[in-house]
């Protein structure tokens, strides 16, 4: 099964004649055509002119964040039963899919070092029966913001200011500060997570809640967590710099060279289900991008697990021309009403039209292998898929082209208040931007963790040169631990050691 995703990539033959690209052989890959040895250069070298303008054009815009990735092509096996839940035919017992895993950094650009501190990118696409479904999350369950509109800002804020082009610690947190919503997020960030071992000792969590829809249309809330038997694993900020140095393919390597040597790296899957009447009562507002749902409150229930065991056969092909979007669901899953999910349905196929062409999903890596496609789309930049000669072109029409599901029309959907307005979402009983990052803070980092947590804050917040933003970051963390704040300010106050300055790095930046 898996030996399909080759067959559909035409592939260049290795011996024989070399040729132009309509197949006629050529003279010499050493010498252009030119009058005499030493004369002028023939523009009618067709080979040279179709080599050099060919050549022009093997960049395609890198992807405005997560630039940095490597993945693997492996398969979902589900073991359990979570047919109560969701009616998708990838998720029933004994189901096995063919899949996707790209891992990223986020605001590095593509040359990046892997091991500069960041969250990592961790997006699946699932080739099912129905259809593609795509979860494009993170190693982290949360994110810094819980509205789209300021998506934008805060990555300009992230990456690099305008006039040097150098990456600027005042303007991340500036934004952090201004954004307390960010908290918890940055307490994963500046924590150990921030700074994964490899790629294969990261979990990934679809972070936003997502809806399971029944066979009987019952409706869940749902979160995805993918554990990794390999175990979390972190490595320290010195460390990380060295490595950054050494190699900045350190985690693409690590997945390439592990995969080849038939290490081949597992995740169990499961998921929290909230039942669909609990969302309006719980203590968290559950479509808040920015918490998580305790365990306590909803357990995890296992699903299944999956296992990458193929590299791609070309990078550039099968993973650079990826294209994950949230808006790739199937029948039986769907989105929820998180402002952040709904905006990025459309943003990621805007971004892949924009970055890889019209007709990103004719190509094979995004194409879906076990599913038909049928609808009326057609035409396009280079379109090489297309429709029987004598398919009606429009619908509805009268000579049996495809015809809409109505019995899906209901499908994914949710009450709502039904006025427009720019407000926040409602806060629920114990929504508060800092308490959650608290909690992490307090409860699930041990002391050494808090130790090297410190450390990382004080580098960072160190590389601060406006006093007040400075300030304003002191505060912050007292208001996520009130302890953290004052160590905080006696670290910056004293200084820190050289050790410790060592260590830190500002966010994504070599120091
Ligand atoms: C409203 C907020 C967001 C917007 C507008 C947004 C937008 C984008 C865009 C435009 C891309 C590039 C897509 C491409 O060129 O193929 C991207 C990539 C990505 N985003 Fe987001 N994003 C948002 C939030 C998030 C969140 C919350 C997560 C994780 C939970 C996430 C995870 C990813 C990942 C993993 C990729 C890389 C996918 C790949 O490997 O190709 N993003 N995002």
């Amino acid at each position: 099964m898996h030996e399909n995703l080759h067959e559909s990539y035409p592939t260049t033959p290795t011996t024989g004649a070399t040729t132009t690209q309509t197949g006629t052989p050529v003279a010499s890959d050493a010498h252009s055509l030119t009058a005499g040895a030493d004369g002028a250069t023939a523009l009618h070298d067709r080979y040279l002119v179709e080599k050099l303008a060919q050549f022009n054009r093997e960049r395609i815009p890198e992807r405005i964040v997560h630039a940095k990735g490597g993945g693997a092509f492996g398969e979902l096996v589900v073991t359990e039963d979570v047919s109560a839940y969701t009616r998708a035919a990838v998720f029933q017992p004994g189901a096995t899919s063919e899949m996707l895993l790209r891992f990223s950094s986020v605001a590095g650009e593509m040359g990046s070092p892997d091991t500069w501190r960041d969250v990592r990118g961790f997006a699946l696409k699932f080739y099912t029966t129905e259809g593609n479904l795509d979860i494009v999350g993170n190693n982290t369950p949360v994110f810094f913001i819980r509205d789209a509109i300021k998506f934008p800002d805060f990555i300009h804020s992230q990456k690099r200011l305008p006039g040097s082009g150098l990456r600027d610690a005042d303007m991340q947190w500036d934004f952090w500060t201004l954004s307390p919503e960010s908290a918890h997020q940055v307490t994963y960030l500046m924590g150990d997570r921030g700074l994964p071992k490899s790629w294969r000792h990261v979990n990934g969590y679809g972070s936003h809640t997502y809806q399971w829809i029944n066979a009987e249309g019952e409706r869940f809330w749902v979160k995805y967590h993918f554990k990794a038997r390999q175990g979390v694993e972190n490595i320290d900020g010195i460390e990380a710099e060295a490595i950054a140095g050494a190699d900045a393919d350190f985690y693409r390597r690590d997945l390439y060279e592990a995969i080849e040597r038939g290490e081949f790296p597992t995740w169990d899957v499961k998921v929290q289900v909230m039942p669909y009447a609990d969302a309006a009562g719980y203590r968290f507002n559950p479509f808040d991008l920015t918490k998580v749902w305790p365990h306590s409150d909803y357990p995890l229930i296992p699903v299944g697990h999956f296992t990458l065991n193929r590299n791609p056969q070309n990078h550039f092909a099968e993973i650079e021309q990826a294209a994950f979007s949230p808006a790739n669901q199937v029948p039986g899953t769907d989105i929820s009403p998180d402002k952040m999910l709904m905006a990025r349905v459309f943003s990621y196929p805007d971004a892949q039209r924009y970055r890889v062409g019209t007709n990103y999903n004719q190509i094979p890596v995004n194409a879906p292998h076990a599913a038909p496609v049928h609808n009326y789309s057609q035409d396009g930049a280079q379109r090489h898929g297309f429709n029987a000669p004598t398919a009606p072109v429009y619908a509805p029409n009268s000579f049996g082209g495809p015809v809409a599901d109505p019995t899906r029309a209901g499908e994914g959907s949710w009450e709502s208040d039904g006025e427009l307005v720019r407000a926040a979402a409602t806060l629920h009983a114990e929504d508060s931007d800092f308490g959650q990052a608290g909690t992490l803070y307090r409860e699930v980092f041990d002391d050494a963790a808090r130790e090297r947590f410190l450390t990382t804050i004080t580098g960072a917040v160190g590389g601060v040169t406006r006093p007040d933003i400075r300030e304003r970051a002191i505060a912050y963390w007292a208001a996520v631990d009130a302890e953290l704040g004052a160590a905080l300010r006696a670290a910056l106050t004293a200084g820190f050691d050289e050790a410790a300055e060592a260590a830190v790095e500002p966010v994504g930046t070599p120091s």
